[in-house]
């Protein structure tokens, strides 16, 4: 019969559609990374070495943008270069992708998740980011401001010229709040700690994710205090206040105790690791970001 043959037997139809459900669920998705400030993709060469390993097959893209000294650059400017490129990497990877973002590249990323509607990043990963902000005198602050001790970058950073350095636009000085807030035109506005017009949108977006995942430990040695990797901060007397009693966790004004109380937040604290050893340690892979890139 003629009609007979428009249908594939079963014998050809069966291992074919085996094969495309295959594909579907069997593909790990692509893995975006953002590097830190003062290093660039080379830096996070092993990362991407060990994703390779642990899940043959993935594609890991390595941003080649805004690298060592343009790293410094204020850090509205490179949400919107690094936006840019991650935007059209989801584009062609309809599947989803992953977001893992390194230090100051962490903040970057919460900036192009907020402002970006309808992305499709499933994981993000903040890997050992001064998410809630940054007020110490590291190596890496030393090397931006030589001669400033920590208490007086405040009158650096929070007016219109400091904000043209990355740094500036983390740097919250907890005696000094009403000028971060008034003056600070990056963080306050990401963390809704300064109420602005787009905050709804912007929590939308960023809730698109599927999983925060957070990780950093007290042997750092950079981020300070270092629980700011997981939304820690300091108060008034630099006591450290733990993510749960933030005002901006409990306001949810970016969407942080929701995806928490969605069970979609993921803290892991990691001790002996110095910033710099985050991305090129292998237990810290295995055990804090490997079971979210799949
Ligand atoms: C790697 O990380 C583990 C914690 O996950 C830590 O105990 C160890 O000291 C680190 N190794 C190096 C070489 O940094």
């Amino acid at each position: 019969m003629r009609s007979s043959r428009m249908i594939p037997p079963a014998r050809v139809l069966l291992p074919l559609l085996l094969l495309l459900a295959a594909g579907c669920t069997d593909a790990y998705k692509p893995v975006i990374i953002v590097h830190g400030i003062f290093d660039g993709p080379k830096e996070l060469e092993t990362l991407s070495g060990f994703i390779e390993e642990a899940h043959p097959g993935t594609e890991v893209i390595l941003i080649d943008l805004l690298n060592y000294r343009s790293s410094m650059e204020p850090m509205w400017k490179q949400v919107d270069k690094f936006g840019k490129v991650i935007q059209s990497i989801m584009q062609r990877s309809p599947e989803g992708v992953h977001l893992l973002c390194f230090s100051q590249g962490g903040l970057i990323c919460r900036g192009v998740l907020s402002l970006i509607p309808n992305h499709n990043v499933h994981t993000f990963i903040a890997l050992s980011s001064p998410l809630a902000g940054q007020f110490g005198d590291t190596d890496y602050v030393s090397r931006v401001f030589p001669d400033r001790a920590k208490t007086k970058v405040y009158v650096f950073c929070y007016n219109k010229l400091g904000q043209k350095l990355s740094v500036c636009g983390y740097w919250k000085d907890p005696h000094h709040t009403s000028a971060y807030l008034r003056h600070n035109i990056f963080l306050p506005l990401l963390n809704g700690e300064k109420p602005h017009s787009n905050m709804k949108e912007w929590r939308e977006n960023f809730l698109r994710i599927k999983k925060l995942v957070l990780i950093g430990g007290p042997d750092d040695g950079v981020i300070t205090p270092w629980q700011s990797s997981h939304f820690g901060f300091y108060d008034c007397e630099e006591n450290v206040v733990e993510m749960k009693n933030q005002e901006f966790y409990v306001k949810d004004t970016f969407g942080l105790q929701t995806l928490d109380a969605r069970g979609d937040l993921s803290v892991c604290v990691q001790s002996g690791v110095k910033h710099v050893e985050w991305h090129s340690n292998f237990t810290v892979f295995t055990t804090c970001m490997e079971e979210w890139l799949v």
